[in-house]
């Protein structure tokens, strides 16, 4: 019996807890707490006790990627820990690796609430957050203070960065390259985020001219050559995809991450939601889960195609099993993220996608899941 789905779950859904925003927040709170305490006992038996009954150790899901080591390729996605609150606990639920933010340089409250909403019938969420965070300085200072509890080895740590609302889209490289200088210490890999639909005017930062100087400003100052890669959305046509993927080769970015939430609001279920009783399409914001799955492949099979795999991909967008990850693996992401099926299908989630990759690895004959990456396009050939 899958505790959460039977038990959690209806409890967390209900309308005792009708908030969604309200129990992620409880949920980073108690995350937060045990983070600073993740060295001592208790917590420290805890963790290690949840870290085996969530993942899998297994050496064909193992990976080095821009010189870091992956023990597998699920990684929590941007948006659940934006401060950075929890860093030194995302190995605990079994995720291969976690992209903490998306922080701006200026702290900022969001949008007005409510802000996040469930849509059951589709498995999905809409959320307009409007980054909020506390600032680039704050989780700075956070990071310090989680190292000196960090185990010796730990996974790799991707720091998503957003404009701050205030500053004008013309001085959005200044703003990107504030954040990216408090943090570039403490992050193995950097992400530009230029596709959250919830602040104004952050999607045109996609059009090359405008993502350019953002670009150059980053590699700049980035002397260490820590990996540096874009986050897009769904959205794009294609020929905006072709000039971003020009431009990841040009800037020598370390890859892609494709792909955010959906402005698209076609095919749902859900006739109303919770929290205002609107239908979804009344509701500004992004849309996550399943309905996002199918384009947000489509867009990795077909930067991986442009590209001939040169460029690493990120795969994010409506994974909830096995099979999910599997397509977004072989359509060319090298590695993946999970944010709404998680939430969805509770911490023994990580687990059983990681036992139906091996099957799936198992099933195709192959040693290991790097040879997966990109294998439809081989499939297509013959
Ligand atoms: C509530 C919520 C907040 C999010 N916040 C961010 C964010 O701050 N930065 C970002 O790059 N993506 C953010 N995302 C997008 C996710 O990282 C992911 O790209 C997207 O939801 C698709 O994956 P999923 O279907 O697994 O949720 C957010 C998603 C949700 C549901």
């Amino acid at each position: 019996m899958d505790l959460y789905k039977q038990a959690l779950r209806p409890f967390l859904f209900s309308g005792l807890n009708a908030d969604p925003e309200a129990v992620h927040r409880q949920f980073m709170r108690t995350c937060d707490w045990a983070n600073e305490r993740c060295d001592r006992n208790p917590v420290a038996t805890g963790l290690q006790r949840w870290q085996t009954s969530c993942s899998i150790f297994d050496p064909r899901l193992t990976q080095t990627l821009w010189g870091l080591e992956f023990a597998n390729p699920l990684g929590l996605a941007a948006g659940f820990d934006k401060d950075g609150v929890a860093t030194n606990l995302w190995p605990s639920f079994g995720f291969g690796f976690a992209e903490i933010g998306t922080v701006t340089f200026h702290a900022q409250p969001g949008n007005p609430k409510p802000r996040l909403f469930r849509l059951p019938q589709d498995q999905a969420a809409i959320n307009r957050m409007g980054f909020n965070n506390l600032g680039a300085a704050q989780m700075a200072a956070k990071l310090s203070a989680a190292q000196a509890h960090r185990a010796a080895h730990r996974h790799p740590l991707g720091i998503n960065l957003g404009k701050s609302k205030i500053t004008p889209l013309e001085q959005a490289a200044d703003d990107y390259l504030g954040s990216f200088r408090l943090l570039k210490d403490y992050g193995d890999y950097f992400v530009v985020n230029v596709s959250s639909p919830n602040t104004p005017g952050l999607r045109s930062l996609q059009a090359v001219e405008q993502l350019e100087p953002i670009l150059a400003a980053l590699q700049n100052e980035n002397a260490e050559q820590k990996p540096l890669l874009v986050k897009i959305a769904p959205d794009l046509a294609w020929e905006d995809l072709d000039a971003i993927a020009n431009l990841a080769l040009t800037y020598k970015l370390a890859g892609i991450i494709a792909t955010n939430t959906t402005i698209q609001r076609q095919g749902l279920q859900t006739q109303r939601l919770s929290a205002t009783g609107n239908a979804p399409d009344q509701e500004a914001g992004g849309l996550s889960g399943r309905p996002v799955r199918q384009r947000s492949t489509e867009v990795i099979h077909y930067l991986w195609q442009q590209t001939q795999g040169t460029l690493p991909i990120i795969g994010v967008g409506g994974i909830f099993t096995g099979a999910d990850a599997w397509e977004k693996l072989t359509a060319g992401a090298s590695l993946l993220q999970v944010y709404t099926g998680w939430t969805y299908e509770g911490p023994w989630m990580v687990r059983t996608i990681l036992s139906e990759l091996l099957d799936s690895l198992e099933q195709a004959t192959l040693p290991c899941l790097s040879a997966a990456i990109g294998l439809a396009h081989s499939a297509q050939k013959t």
